[in-house]
């Protein structure tokens, strides 16, 4: 059996707490508390050769660790590795799909009716004595009903997203960089012309170069005044001060957003909307989820150590052939 007590495991920055506990069960854990590899001294970075990590890693400290194998991501979305330059120095990246997706569609459907029903609002009013003050909180202009659900990124959590919105009455239709086979869904070949033909935007993308600020003015103009944004995938898929534009101005009706540009820093001006829902990034941010993506990550890490195929490389590194170590660490 491999002891990978003996394998230098560089934990970059913040990392959840359960998921601490299960590498720090596994390998020799070694851990920075902010994501900068200079907290690393130069006589310990050859011997590191894993990396457990949330967020951003940049290239360069990356490329200061000759013996760097694998990087485990903790996290879905993993647009702040660059999985490619990686691959080219023959380190494969594992991400954390599937554990989270239900999590993550329940969070997408909460933040959904919290907008446009106005329902953070609503509950304030409740709370604070003001319908005993003054009367029933206002009804909302908006409503699900007879409404059209457009997802941008019809993936693994873009599709939990849909089979809930269709069971709350919604007709969905989708935009993907290639159309599916398998979904009864209506396709557009572009988000302009998504955003023209549905009520509710929802991005559910994982971001990346492929969609930086795809959502843009003309996007959320093409939505209308009666439209709603929604953002649970990646702040960098939005033109922000674009969406800040268009909720000021009432070019759109709402949005409710779960990422953000610069998280966790949030525009004032967006802070100062009444039409707008913001939460902390918490789609996924229920313990038991995390403790299976922590979980996931440790395996993945594990069985690499172990000479075994990854249980989730991410596509550059499974390009790369980078799936399997040729053999276990004795
Ligand atoms: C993910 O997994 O990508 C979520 O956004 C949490 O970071």
């Amino acid at each position: 059996m491999t002891d990978l007590r003996t394998v230098p495991l560089l934990v970059f920055g913040p990392y959840n707490e359960d998921g601490l506990a299960g590498l720090r069960d596994v390998f020799d854990v070694r851990q920075i508390e902010r994501r900068d590899i200079a907290l690393v001294p130069e006589s310990d970075r050859p011997a590191i050769r894993a990396i457990a990590m949330a967020g951003h890693l940049p290239n360069e400290a990356m490329d200061l660790l000759p013996n760097l194998e694998i990087i485990g991501h903790f996290g879905v979305g993993y647009d702040g590795v660059d999985a490619a330059h990686a691959a080219s120095r023959g380190v494969a990246v594992t991400n954390t799909p599937d554990v989270l997706t239900e999590e993550v569609a329940d969070t997408a459907l909460a933040l959904v009716l919290m907008t446009v029903r106005d329902l953070v609002r609503a509950e304030h009013h409740a709370r604070s004595g003001e319908w005993e003050r003054s009367g029933p909180y206002p009804l909302t202009p908006l409503s699900l009903r007879g409404r059209r659900l457009g997802i941008m990124g019809l993936g693994r959590i873009g599709l939990a997203i849909a089979k809930r919105a269709e069971s709350f009455g919604l007709a969905i239709d989708y935009h993907n960089r290639t159309q599916r086979t398998d979904v009864p869904y209506r396709y557009h070949e572009s988000l302009l012309e998504l955003a023209a033909a549905v009520d509710i935007l929802l991005v559910a993308a994982p971001g990346g170069a492929g969609t930086e600020r795809a959502v843009n003015a003309a996007v959320l103009s093409a939505l209308g005044p009666k439209g709603v944004f929604v953002n649970i995938g990646r702040g960098s898929s939005v033109d922000e001060p674009a969406l800040i534009e268009a909720l000021e101005t009432g070019a759109i009706a709402a949005a409710g957003l779960d990422v953000f540009a610069d998280e966790p820093r949030i525009p004032e001006r967006l802070r100062a909307l009444s039409n707008t829902v913001l939460l902390p990034h918490v789609a996924s941010a229920s313990r038991d989820t995390r403790i299976a993506m922590g979980s996931l990550v440790t395996e993945n890490l594990k069985r690499w150590f172990g000479g075994e195929a990854l249980t989730s490389p991410v596509p550059e590194s499974e390009k790369a052939g980078l799936v399997r170590r040729r053999e276990a660490v004795r």
